[in-house]
């Protein structure tokens, strides 16, 4: 059994991760319940003078079980992607500056990426700096956002132009609050949760767990979590300001998804299922190059196909294929000017080398006739 490969507790239970990111510790509790703020309290040495609550409307439930809003200020911001923007980082600094928020305060996000990356770019910046705690409420943002230390807004219509690497000090995800998120949410935090099972060494029973479809009972629901959390958490230990090594393994699937999301207009397809089908793409990618096995690829394959995700190429909304390929050549996760393609392996997953020769890619990705 290696380091990634932390058994979770019995469900029932607290599982508690501690992860080293750097100037602190953070520490993620997956629970049932969304934590009260004395609990939350509890957890925070040196309790802060004032909390400031921020969620979006669809999170004010959850957020309201922390605690009301006549207890402590609230800053609901609108929800969605669209708004993850410089306006809902002023929303917070605003809202926090009335309320008469000191150095010592506490900012407290209640919601998806979104609202834990907003939050998160505000409390880096307000008075230089207030301590952060993220109660992560969607399945995306507990395996993959919530944890590590990246923040940030969309800026002049690029995805996370400005931000920071600022980590929380105290990460909750319970469970509870998954039962009101959307399927399509759900289906997006899925192909991130699938990719994570790809990426850890011998982490076929956890591929053979999520096999049994998108329907999880919470039993494994919490152990899929955990095990996603705890790979995840050491992986960024490794690299907190994420300057290589291993780290580039998180992005199997997002140079083809990030591709076709770009290629088929921005919102037509969600980036869960963009993903999904650049796992489907680097699967292929990997069986040509004799890297990725015949038999798991087929397993990774039947397993995004159960989940309902597009496996095939070409995808039916790729759109003009000229565009696709422009835009997975200028791909964001480049390492000196040249794509990176990220393919699962034996065990786990490897990075090419060199990215793989133009006409093999257009033949992955289904495009005949250039
Ligand atoms: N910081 C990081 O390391 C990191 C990693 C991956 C993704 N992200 C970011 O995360 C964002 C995507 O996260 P997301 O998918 O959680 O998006 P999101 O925060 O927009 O949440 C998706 C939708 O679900 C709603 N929602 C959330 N929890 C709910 C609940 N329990 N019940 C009902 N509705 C609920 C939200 O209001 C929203 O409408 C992107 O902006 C992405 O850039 C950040």
């Amino acid at each position: 059994m290696n380091d990634l490969q932390t058994p979770p507790p019995p469900a029932g239970q607290v599982n508690r991760y501690r992860f080293n990111l750097g100037s602190h510790p953070q520490d993620v509790l997956i629970t049932g319940p969304v934590p009260p703020l004395r609990s939350i309290l509890d957890e925070t040495p040196d309790p802060p003078s004032r909390v400031l609550i921020v969620c979006d409307e669809h999170t004010l439930p959850p957020a309201r079980a922390i605690a009301t809003p006549e207890e402590t200020p609230f800053c609901v911001l609108e929800p969605g992607e669209t708004r993850k923007n410089w306006e809902g980082v002023e929303r917070i600094l605003r809202r926090a500056h009335d309320a008469g928020l000191g150095r010592d305060s506490l900012f407290i996000a209640c919601g998806g990426g979104v609202v834990s990356d907003l939050t998160g770019f505000a409390a880096s910046v307000y008075m230089r700096g207030v301590r952060l705690c993220v109660v992560s409420t969607s399945l995306l943002g507990m395996v993959d956002a919530a944890v590590g230390g990246k923040t940030g807004c969309d800026l002049f219509g690029v995805k996370n132009l400005a931000g920071s690497f600022y980590p929380a000090r105290l990460v909750y995800l319970p469970l509870d609050t998954l039962a009101t998120l959307p399927p399509a949410e759900w289906k997006s935090g899925m192909a991130e949760l699938i990719k994570t099972a790809i990426l850890i060494p011998d982490g076929e029973d956890l591929l053979s767990l999520l096999q049994a479809g998108p329907e999880l009972p919470r039993p494994s629901l919490r152990t899929a979590v955990a095990r996603a959390v705890a790979y995840k958490g050491r992986i960024v230990e490794e690299d907190p300001r994420e300057t290589g090594g291993r780290r580039v393994l998180l992005n199997l699937g997002h140079s083809f998804g990030h591709a076709l999301e770009s290629s088929s207009g921005l919102g037509r397809i969600s980036h869960g299922e963009a993903v999904a089908w650049g796992i489907a793409r680097a699967c292929e990618l990997g069986q040509s190059l004799g890297i990725s096995p015949p038999r798991r690829v087929r397993g990774i394959l039947t397993l995004l196909q159960n989940h309902g995700y597009q496996t095939a190429a070409p995808h039916p909304l790729m759109g003009e294929p000229a565009r696709f390929i422009e835009a997975l050549a200028r791909d964001k996760k480049n390492r000196r000017g040249k794509a990176v393609f990220v393919v699962p392996s034996a065990r786990g997953a490897e990075v090419l080398p060199e990215p793989p020769g133009e006409e093999l890619l257009l033949k992955i990705c289904g495009i005949t006739g250039r």
